[in-house]
């Protein structure tokens, strides 16, 4: 599953003690395993390898350069939302043949510049995009800063419920994603008048977090039937990008391997004739990463005791924003937890239900409530935030004037630090009083 394995009652990323990393790097601090990233990124491409296919990382789910150049070495492709994120992929020298832009909203700025950067296609959400994309490919054309008319995939919105959170569900009708199938073709019959933009593909990402597989059969039935039609009314469409979603084990939820997805995929992109385009994030990232954290204090209060760590909702959001569960487990522990061989049923000897909670003045602000966890847990003890790989840093904020956590990176019996941790001045830099306000 991932390459966060205890040894000896000490939590370790491969081969090195996380002990180690707090002593000398410190807490909260992000630490992601290469192995499991590598491991979860040829898991995909093995499922997929019946269809011609194109993995391209979610670089929304973990932007780090680190991060980015190791799946870049690997051979993945990158999804990207933005300019920026365009711009670490560059950044790293990812080749921009296997970029795709995804996103409701991109700007003309944006858009020229990843038409100029050549990147694979856009995926494009409404006409209105579609044919500003064309405008500004036929300015650059006619400047000639670029030789191509843009690609684009137009993005359906199959009206299929993934059965996700609702804040991460966007392939049902009343979500801002894509177009409803009926005005898809309406589009695709108006496409051949805005010039320099040719659409390549239809682009269905319907949600993230997915853990059934029948969602994807519902969808990707929708699509290719949708492909077929407009394929045999001449319209040249050759990729099929089925976004990303694939859910991961958070503990609270089980997900299925991915080859159970490919199972109901790959027979429906054959009939399609398509490329598949992936874009995974938090499968290939998710179980990669943990938080690191640390118990200043702990406290009983109103019959209740919190565990008050180092690390808050600014270091990790995810359990405020969409209640979302994460595994937390002492570091150093002779216990271990449900996932990883501990008993499935909290004891109620060992264990204490607790709030693990963190330093701001929110009261969203925790990791995990009315949690089981070992009840001899004391102030100064490290804890593992586990599966926080994804949309963890990514989402990380200076609230309340707090730095923002370094990202680790583990290789074998090795540790680097791939983004440093954040200094006040850090925070700082971009401020000043400015006198003729006073
Ligand atoms: C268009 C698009 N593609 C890919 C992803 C990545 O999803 P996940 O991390 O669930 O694989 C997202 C995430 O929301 C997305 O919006």
């Amino acid at each position: 599953m991932d390459s966060f394995k205890y040894v000896d009652g000490v939590l370790h990323a491969e081969g090195v003690p996380v002990t180690k990393i707090a002593r000398e790097q410190g807490t909260p601090a992000y630490v992601y395993s290469r192995e499991t990233l590598l491991d979860h990124y040829t898991k995909i491409d093995q499922a997929f390898a019946a269809v011609p296919h194109l993995i391209c990382f979610s670089v929304k789910a973990n932007s780090n350069l680190g991060v980015l150049a190791i799946l870049n070495k690997a051979g993945s492709g990158f999804d990207v939302v933005s300019g920026g994120e365009l711009h670490r992929v560059q950044k790293i020298g990812g080749p921009m043949k296997k970029v795709v832009y995804a996103g409701v909203g991109k700007t003309d700025e944006e858009i020229g510049a990843a038409l100029k950067a050549g990147i694979l296609m856009f995926n494009v959400e409404s006409e209105a995009e579609l044919e500003n994309i064309g405008r500004i490919a036929t300015d650059l054309r006619e400047k000639k800063q670029i030789a191509e008319p843009a690609r684009v995939a137009l993005r359906v919105n199959p009206d299929v419920d993934p059965h996700t959170h609702h804040y991460i569900t966007t392939g049902k009708k009343e979500t801002k994603f894509g177009v409803d199938l009926q005005r898809a073709s309406q589009v695709l019959k108006n496409a051949p008048k805005y010039k320099n933009v040719q659409v390549a593909g239809v682009h269905a990402h319907i949600g993230s977090q997915i853990t059934e597989v029948e969602p994807y059969k519902e969808s990707l039935g929708k699509v290719v039937s949708f492909i077929k039609d407009h394929r045999s009314k001449d319209v040249p469409l050759t990729y099929l990008n089925s976004g990303g979603g694939f859910g991961i084990y958070y503990a609270d939820k089980k997900a299925p391997p991915v080859a159970q997805f490919a199972q109901v995929m790959v027979p429906l992109v054959q009939q399609s004739g398509c490329t598949l385009v992936l874009e995974p994030g938090r499968f290939i990232v998710g179980n990669s990463g943990i938080l690191l954290t640390r118990v200043i204090y702990v406290k009983d209060s109103g019959a209740k005791r919190f565990l008050i760590v180092d690390a808050g909702m600014n270091d990790l959001i995810r359990p405020s924003l969409y209640d979302a569960f994460h595994e937390i487990w002492p570091v150093e522990s002779e216990t271990l937890p449900p996932t990883r061989g501990g008993a499935a049923k909290a004891d109620p000897d060992a264990t204490l239900e607790v709030d693990v909670v963190g330093p701001i003045c929110e009261s969203g602000d925790f990791l995990a409530k009315g949690r089981a966890l070992p009840k001899e847990i004391k102030r100064g003890d490290l804890l593992a935030v586990f599966s926080a790989g994804a949309y963890g840093y990514v989402m990380a904020s200076n609230y309340n004037t707090r730095g923002r956590a370094p990202e680790i990176i583990v290789k074998g019996g090795a540790y680097a630090i791939a983004t440093r941790r954040e200094t006040y001045d850090d925070i700082l830099k971009n401020e000043s009083v400015p006198e003729s306000v006073l």
